[in-house]
């Protein structure tokens, strides 16, 4: 598909290109004020003391401020002394491979976790499935034979990935939909269209989104990007939670909620949500609010799962960080992401080679969607298809519920 990166040998990069990442990964590390790092292995050794399963994620926007300065300016923010849990960068980089206990890394792709897994008969929505992560990830579960469909905001391009999809793989069962998430009747269209066929629905991969746009306010004069990357997601999977469960129910089989958050979750603005000022320009900040979006991702999970449980239903949700990944999401950085383009510029292929590619990116989704392990863990948070630490924020059950609530007000 044409938004991959460049395919560069997965596990063998020619020589140069090998000692210019590693030269970056120890430059980045060096540069880090020591107290960062300090308080990083601080709160790593507590997690691991608290929960000996924990599996260490490594926060890169330390390391991206060596190619995406904007990230530099975050670590001056107050909630980063907080987020680094650093004390496994090679699970990042995608060559230093090292399998954990699921027995994937960072390095592995979404083919590789899911391979050999029939995915026949069950249905799926992938969100922002149009590019990126979103794409691979309709890609991936449609090799393994789900139906899916791609929640895109402009269909054209939704066609085209579909196509690719369908020439790569005959036998595949994709379809395009219309949905803009930062719209709240485009939402509630998309669910009735969706519903009216009475189709059933196992899977609901809540992907799609921006970073770090200038300050605006959605149609329904929310904040773009909680609007777009978190309450879209929050009415959608309210609206489709009926039949989520009843295709559990009817087909014995667990539904699952797929949230892409982010490692910048750990980055908000110091209250993390801003209830009482979320739609003000003044003090806008656009990564602290992709930040804030992100947190309010896996405030949702927390709380959804909470309520799954006291249902007692076969659903379960989690939410995951995909790791850096050279998409268009980079569109804003500039220059460098391509100048507002629909694509992310040189930086995304910049990442790709420094981080991750698409095929890795997409892995922690598919493996969410489809590996039978993670059957029963719900309200969990993974990155690189293991179970990891969420910010404090994130696991504010009061905070979880008040957005709950100050979400419902909002989408009604
Ligand atoms: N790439 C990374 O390093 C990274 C890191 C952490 C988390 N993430 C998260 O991963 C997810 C996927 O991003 P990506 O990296 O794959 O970026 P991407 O290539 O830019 O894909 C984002 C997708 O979201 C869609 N989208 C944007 N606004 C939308 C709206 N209002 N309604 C419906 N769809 C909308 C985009 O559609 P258009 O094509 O029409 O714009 C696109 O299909 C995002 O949630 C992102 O925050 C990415």
């Amino acid at each position: 598909m044409g938004d991959r990166a460049p395919q560069i040998a997965c596990t063998r990069l020619p020589l140069p290109l090998f000692h210019a990442r590693n030269r970056l990964f120890y430059e980045s590390k060096k540069n880090m004020e020591s107290d960062i790092w300090t308080n990083s292995l601080e709160v790593q050794r507590n997690e691991k003391a608290r929960n000996p399963t924990h599996n260490p994620t490594l926060i890169m926007d330390l390391i991206s401020s060596k190619i995406a300065p904007t990230f530099r300016l975050s670590t001056s923010f107050p909630n980063t002394r907080n987020i680094v849990s650093a004390t496994d960068l090679s699970r990042q980089m995608w060559p230093f491979k090292s399998n954990g206990k699921s027995g994937f890394s960072s390095s592995s792709s979404a083919e590789e976790v899911t391979s050999g897994i029939d995915g026949s008969g069950l249905t799926a929505i992938v969100t922002g499935a149009s590019s990126g992560i979103g794409a691979e990830t309709a890609r991936v579960l449609a090799l393994r034979g789900v139906h899916v469909v791609m929640a895109v905001r402009n269909v054209s391009n939704g066609n085209k990935v579909k196509e690719a999809i369908v020439n790569e793989i005959p036998s595949a069962k994709v379809e395009a939909m219309e949905l803009d998430l930062s719209s709240n009747e485009s939402v509630r269209e998309f669910v009735s269209e969706f519903t009216s066929s009475g189709r059933p629905l196992n899977i609901l991969i809540n992907n799609g989104g921006v970073m770090g746009i200038p300050f605006e306010l959605s149609k329904d004069n929310v904040e773009l990007q909680f609007a777009t990357n978190y309450l879209g997601h929050f009415l959608l999977t309210t609206l489709l939670l009926d039949t989520i469960k009843r295709t559990a129910s009817e087909t014995k089989r667990e539904g699952r909620i797929v949230s892409v958050s982010s490692v910048v979750h750990w980055v908000t603005y110091g209250e993390g949500i801003r209830f009482e000022r979320l739609n003000d320009e003044e003090g806008y900040n656009r990564w602290l609010s992709y930040g804030q979006s992100k947190l309010a991702t896996h405030l949702h999970t927390i709380e959804l799962a909470r309520r799954l449980k006291e249902d007692g239903t076969e659903v379960t949700v989690n939410s995951l960080h995909p790791g850096v990944v050279g998409t268009n999401i980079y569109r804003y950085f500039g220059i460098w992401g391509g100048n507002l383009g629909q694509s992310g510029g040189i930086l995304k292929y910049l990442i790709g080679l420094v981080f991750k590619r698409v095929p890795q990116g997409a892995s922690t989704s598919c493996y969410l969607a489809l590996r039978p392990e993670v059957k029963g863990t719900s309200g969990a948070y993974f990155a690189n298809n293991h179970i990891s630490t969420p910010a404090a924020q994130a696991l504010d059950t009061n905070m979880a519920k008040k957005l709950w609530d100050f979400s419902m007000d909002l989408v009604k």
